[in-house]
C-alpha cells in the first residue's frame, strides 16, 4: 500500500454518476477523438492506467494484442470485466508501485487521472518504468493555465495564481486533494524522467455550460477537432494530452 492519498473509486459508480447521468457527450467525444489521434495503431501489450470501467476502452481494443485496464478501485475494474470480459485483462493496485515490470509495456495511457496524484513525479517515474524502449505513453494533464482560470484570479475570485509553476490543490472539491498543473511544470518532469515529447493536443476546448446551451454536440465536436491542434501551442484547454516516447536505448 502506498503512502500516497488515493482517491478511492471503491464503491463509486463512476459510469452512472459522472458520464450517463450528466451532459459530457462533448467531453468523452473529445477525449476519444484526442486518443485515436496519439495512440499507435499496434501494439503488443498495452495497459490503461486509472482506466476505470474501461469507458474508453473503444478506442484500444483493436491497437493492441494483449490489453490490462489498471486501476485502484476493485468496483471500477469489476465493471470493466463485465463489460469488456476476456477482451481485457484487470489488475489492481496503486500507480505509485504499478504492478508491472520493468520495459514490460508497448503503450500505456492515463486519462483523467492526474488530478488525483499528489506525486506526480513519482507516478510519471512509475509509468517511464514499466514501458519498454521504444513505447508510448499518452497522458491526459489537468491544466491550470486556462483562460477561465486566469479570470478567477485576475478579478479576485481565485487565489490560485494560474501562472505560477506550482501545483494547484483544490482542496475544497476533494479531501483527497484535486490537483491542476502548470503545462510547464508536467513537461519538465516529462523531461527529467527521460521521455521525449512527440506530440500535444488542446482537448476540450470548449468545455462550457453556456457554450454548450447555444451549440449542439456534434458541431462542438467539430469545432473541437480543429482546436485540438491549433490551440496546443498555446496549451488552451482544461485537458492537455501528450504524446511521450520512451527512448530507444
Ligand atoms: C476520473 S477516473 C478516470 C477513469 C478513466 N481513465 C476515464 O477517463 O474514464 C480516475 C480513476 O483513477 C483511479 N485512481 C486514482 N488514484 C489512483 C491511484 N493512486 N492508483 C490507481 N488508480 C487510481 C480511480 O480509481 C479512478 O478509476
Amino acid at each position: 500500500m502506498s503512502e500516497k492519498v488515493i482517491s478511492d473509486y471503491n464503491g463509486y459508480d463512476y459510469k452512472t454518476e459522472f458520464w450517463e447521468k450528466t451532459n459530457r457527450e462533448y467531453e468523452d467525444q473529445s477525449d476519444r477523438m484526442a486518443i485515436r489521434k496519439l495512440l499507435p495503431k499496434r501494439m503488443d501489450k498495452f495497459a490503461d492506467i486509472g482506466g476505470g470501467y474501461g469507458r474508453l476502452a473503444g478506442e484500444y481494443l483493436k491497437r493492441a494484442h494483449k490489453i490490462y485496464i489498471f486501476d485502484y478501485s476493485k468496483t471500477e475494474l469489476a465493471q470493466a470485466k463485465e463489460i469488456y470480459g476476456d477482451k481485457i485483462e484487470t489488475k489492481a493496485g496503486d500507480i505509485y508501485k504499478l504492478p508491472f515490470k520493468d520495459n514490460e509495456l508497448d503503450g500505456l495511457m492515463m486519462v483523467r487521472v492526474t488530478h488525483h496524484l499528489s506525486d506526480m513525479p513519482k507516478a510519471i517515474a512509475e509509468l517511464y518504468r514499466v514501458l519498454k524502449p521504444g513505447g508510448v505513453a499518452v497522458i491526459e494533464v489537468a491544466n491550470k493555465r486556462t483562460l477561465p482560470k486566469m479570470a478567477r484570479y485576475i478579478t479576485g475570485k481565485s487565489k490560485v495564481n494560474p501562472f505560477d509553476k506550482k501545483v494547484a490543490n483544490y482542496k475544497e472539491i476533494s479531501k483527497d486533494g484535486f490537483y491542476n498543473y502548470h503545462p510547464k511544470y508536467v513537461e519538465d518532469i516529462f523531461k527529467k524522467v527521460g521521455f521525449n515529447q512527440e506530440r500535444v493536443l488542446s482537448v476540450s476546448n470548449f468545455r462550457s455550460k453556456t457554450l454548450k446551451k447555444v451549440f449542439r454536440t456534434n458541431n462542438l465536436v467539430k469545432m473541437e477537432n480543429a482546436a485540438q491542434q491549433i490551440l496546443a501551442p498555446v496549451r488552451f484547454a482544461p485537458s492537455i494530452y501528450y504524446k511521450l516516447r520512451k527512448p530507444e536505448k
